[in-house]
């Protein structure tokens, strides 16, 4: 929708980064960025959206459908970040208000951290600096802070996308490591390229000598691991996170790895969030968190917060966005 860019107000929710924000200042749109580290309160950020026609957010606002019904004069709304669990989409999409997102700009970085972190896990790191500041580096122990090799093992990917192949490409160059994926669908390019192997969640579940999770949260994918799971999977396995922490249930991981029931986990993502600084999964042994820093590059942000703003220039100079998530609703709410 064209507008005069004098008539815009884009509403920034954090202090992203000054790109994305500058181009938004440059294209002549009014910006008003909420100043604070904090995020707003669902009240502040109902009254600062009503002063505004567009959005410019991310995953700590909560974009629901009574916020939406009570903003539908918002034009368009733009997430920093790939997933977009807090925006009721669908109904964004009914009332006709485009929703974007910033996928593939983020997959490099974010799969670093899952390869990161399952490389933390399987050698103990983060536990043994803490041994160390502990004063409990007293001389070489041969016996002790033993960890597991990866070469050859099997990775299971839950949700191969863009960032699960990222994943799969780095374990299987440096590790050697087979792959085997669960989706909603069979993805062909995947099988080619990565030699993956397509299994149902049972499988992933059971032949998985690191399982890691890719795939976006919904109602399907929200506490899917679970003690069950946990009891189908390897007791050598190692459990990665760095999607969404709803997709595991931290009190059934924590049953798990105090039961032997798998071997590890490291976690970008927790359930809740943020994590609370006495959760015992932190002083365990085969256990690396992270406060959920997927893409927090200086490289990947400057691009996510490039790409968030073109995603609200395009609307408004009557432009084709290529990341839009609500397409489908969208179209029927017209
Ligand atoms: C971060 O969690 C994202 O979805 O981009």
């Amino acid at each position: 929708m064209r507008r005069d860019p004098k008539e815009v107000r884009v509403l920034v929710t954090r202090k992203f980064p000054e790109r994305g924000i500058d181009m938004l200042k440059n294209e002549g749109f009014g910006v008003n960025v909420w100043p604070h580290e904090r995020p707003m309160t669902g009240e502040e950020f109902l009254k600062e959206a009503k002063r505004s026609t567009a959005i410019f957010c991310t995953l700590s606002e909560k974009i629901d459908r009574p916020f939406l019904e009570d903003c539908s004069h918002i034009d368009v709304i733009s997430q920093f970040g790939v997933g977009y669990d807090n925006i009721d989409v669908m109904t964004a999409g009914h009332l006709g208000i485009p929703v974007c997102n910033t996928p593939d700009v983020l997959s490099d970085a974010t799969a670093d951290v899952a390869f990161g972190l399952m490389i933390n896990v399987s050698r103990k790191m983060f536990w043994l600096h803490k041994s160390i500041a502990k004063g409990e580096w007293k001389y070489f122990r041969p016996g002790s802070g033993l960890g597991i090799e990866l070469r050859g093992k099997m990775l299971g990917v839950f949700g191969m996308g863009r960032i699960g192949a990222e994943m799969a490409r780095r374990c299987k160059s440096a590790f050697g490591m087979n792959i085997i994926y669960h989706n909603r669908k069979p993805d062909k390019k995947a099988e080619d390229e990565l030699e993956a192997r397509y299994v149902t969640f049972d499988a992933l579940l059971e032949e998985s000598d690191v399982l890691t999770l890719h795939a976006s949260l919904s109602k399907d994918t929200e506490g899917m691991f679970d003690m069950k799971a946990f009891r189908r999977m390897k007791k050598s396995a190692i459990f990665i996170n760095t999607a969404r922490g709803l997709m595991h249930n931290e009190e059934d991981l924590i049953r798990a790895l105090r039961e032997g029931e798998i071997w590890g986990a490291g976690l970008d993502v927790t359930n809740p969030e943020p994590m609370d600084q006495n959760n015992p999964l932190l002083e365990m042994e085969n256990v690396a968190v992270l406060p959920h820093i997927g893409s927090a590059t200086e490289e990947t942000r400057n691009r996510m917060s490039e790409l968030a703003a073109s995603g609200i220039i395009k609307y408004y100079r009557g432009e084709v966005i290529d990341n839009l998530v609500n397409r489908r609703s969208l179209d029927r709410g017209r």
